[in-house]
């Protein structure tokens, strides 16, 4: 297999587990395994890493403000897609599209705080 054919199948796969083992995470907790679910965000953030690393070295994110504009603009759309989906679904979906949805909003606060900080420097 050809290095970039597998980087992308490597870096989707990461990506994949990492929601995954949240998942797990979660319902650990749910279910009362606390110490399992440490262990599998531990887990989780380890595959994020090994993602990270590949997209680093792929060269796929070339640079930061322009990284972060972009990651804006996403952050922004799916708010408003959640808060959409939210009006459409009864619970309990409706609360997690909403409550990510706010998460989302926060996150575009942030990378615009951090761009104006490198738009300073
Ligand atoms: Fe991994
Ligand atoms: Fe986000």
């Amino acid at each position: 297999m050809k290095l970039e054919e597998y980087l992308e199948k490597w870096i989707r796969g990461e990506a994949i587990e990492i929601v995954e083992y949240l998942a797990a995470a979660i319902l650990a907790e749910e279910t009362g395994y606390p110490e399992i679910a440490q262990a599998l965000r531990k887990i989780a953030l380890e595959e994020a890493e090994h993602g990270a690393r590949a997209l680093v070295l792929s060269g796929k994110i070339k640079d930061l403000k322009s990284f972060l504009k972009e990651r804006l603009e996403c952050e922004k759309k799916a708010a408003e897609e959640r808060h959409e989906e939210a009006r459409h679904h009864d619970e309990p979906w409706k609360t997690v599209f909403e409550y990510t949805a706010r998460d989302e909003e926060r996150h575009a606060r942030i990378i615009e705080g951090l761009l104006r900080k490198l738009e300073k420097s």
